[in-house]
């Protein structure tokens, strides 16, 4: 259901105008000056090429940048200093463990996915893949009509593994999985949360053991449903529909239910969404991740082994097969760089590299042709203000600096002057880029509030 996530975004970007709409698809592939497809079936570079960039529709499998192997551990998700957003990201995995899209929140020892009126939710990806193993969240979800908390894996090929939270049933979950981004919705099945339920109020702890041969989805500890993989075997495209490639994890809250949405996907998700519930607070519906671990499986037989850093697609067919694991890392120099030409915007020379047409940095929002100027023209108020205010409240904007830098109509969260201080921080890796890029990488940033 991820796919509707893009129709809600792209619903956002059409506000502003003519997209830079080139779109990518099978029997379509991106053009050499937006050479990478993105999560979303769109082209651009930066953001793009990163993770979720599909090597099957882009415009040479080079173009999308490798992906940081498995590592292994806790993620404790209580503050935003292992979160960056999308557009500061440029693809050391190493220095940073999840991205982030919309607006997390740090609360406590938790971070809230939030998703206020006229957003389209949050998301949180990790920066690394996991390619088989045993992936875990403790999280609480959303309530009400339309509203949807997610806990999946997403490889960039979109083989797909979910766990997804409509928020009228807060005492099942629905378990689903896809091959290369077909959508069998027969593949759902629910799942009764055990120990009393409620997804809402309880933290539980949900699961996901991805193994080559099996699939289990598990909560609080009771395995509740298992697909094999010698059960998936599609007979049309003569290969098994079981997820199989390398995946990031992403802890999600969407508004399924908006009125621009499919029928059926708002039906599926009880609804219109109500933005005067009694189930949102401080302006916003919210889900609530506290810790992710992850015990990454062995590499499997019969992989290509070159060394330990990227898993990387030798072919477009996307299949298991198809993937080798490398010594081949590639950071971007900046959001305009691409992996066939990674280093643009590297040096202080950029801006004579600069594109002169725009080209689509960050997937899920594009700029408008003369939608930009308009955006800069609230942003740059917005972020200069960042940062400021006592902040008093239990809850904090944190350090994120989408919070701080997005438009002023975000300013009914009552912790909105609340930042305690790393909202002002800019990265050094988009500090090199100048103020004027800065400017536009905003203004897409200030399409996920629109
Ligand atoms: C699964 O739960 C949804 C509500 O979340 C409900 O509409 C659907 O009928 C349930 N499916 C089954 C097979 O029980
Ligand atoms: C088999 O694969 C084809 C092509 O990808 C797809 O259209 C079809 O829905 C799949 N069949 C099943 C039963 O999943
Ligand atoms: C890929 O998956 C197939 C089953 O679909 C399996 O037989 C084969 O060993 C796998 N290949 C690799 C290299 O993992």
């Amino acid at each position: 259901m991820v796919r509707n996530v893009l129709a809600a975004a792209l619903a956002a970007a059409a506000l502003f105008g003519a997209a830079l709409g080139q779109t990518c698809a099978a029997g379509q592939l991106c053009p050499a000056d937006a050479p990478c497809c993105g999560l979303y079936g769109d082209c651009g570079v930066g953001a793009f090429c990163l993770g979720g960039c599909d090597i099957r529709y882009s415009h040479e499998i080079e173009s999308c940048v490798t992906a940081p192997t498995c590592k292994s551990g806790t993620y404790k998700l209580n503050s935003l200093n292992d979160v960056q957003t999308i557009d500061r990201y440029l693809g050391d995995a190493s220095k940073i463990n999840w991205q982030s899209q919309g607006k997390p929140v740090v609360y406590e020892d938790s971070l809230l996915l939030t998703m206020a009126q006229g957003t389209v939710g949050t998301l949180l990806s990790s920066t690394f893949y996991v390619w088989y193993g045993k992936i875990c969240a403790k999280m609480t979800t959303s309530q009400g009509k339309g509203v949807v908390t997610a806990f999946i894996m997403m490889s960039d090929v979109q083989d797909e593994i979910d766990f997804e939270f409509v928020g009228i049933n807060i005492a099942q979950g629905q378990s689903n999985y896809y091959s290369q981004g077909v959508t069998v919705y027969t593949n759902v099945e629910n799942l009764t949360v055990p120990n009393g339920g409620n997804t809402v109020e309880k933290v539980h702890e949900y699961c996901i053991d991805w193994q080559q041969d099996d699939l289990t989805w598990s909560i609080d500890g009771d395995d509740l449903r298992t697909v094999k993989r010698s059960d998936t075997w599609n007979a049309t495209s003569k290969r098994f529909d079981y997820p199989q490639t390398p995946s990031r994890i992403m802890l999600s809250l969407w508004p399924a239910g908006l009125p621009s949405n499919e029928k059926g996907t708002v039906d599926w998700a009880g609804g219109e969404i109500d933005w005067n519930s009694k189930y949102m607070q401080n302006g916003y519906y919210y889900a609530m991740v506290k810790e992710v671990t992850v015990d990454c499986g062995d590499i499997p037989q019969g992989i290509v082994k070159k060394g330990n850093k990227a898993y990387k697609y030798t072919n477009r067919a996307g299949t298991n097969n198809t993937v080798e694991v490398t010594d081949e890392l590639v950071i971007l120099g900046s959001l305009y760089a691409d992996g066939e030409n990674p280093a643009v915007g590297a040096s202080t020379a950029a801006s004579s590299l600069m594109p002169t047409k725009s080209v689509a940095l960050v997937p899920g929002g594009n700029p408008g042709g003369g939608g930009g100027n308009k955006v800069e023209s609230t942003a740059i108020p917005a972020a200069s203000s960042g940062g400021g205010g006592g902040g008093g409240s239990s809850q904090t904007a944190g350090g994120n600096p989408a919070a701080s830098q997005t438009s002023s109509g975000d300013n009914s969260f009552s912790q909105g002057g609340g930042s305690t201080g790393t909202g002002s921080s800019v990265e050094p890796s988009l500090r090199k880029v100048g103020g004027s890029v800065f400017a536009v990488v905003i203004a897409l940033l200030g399409l996920l509030v629109l």
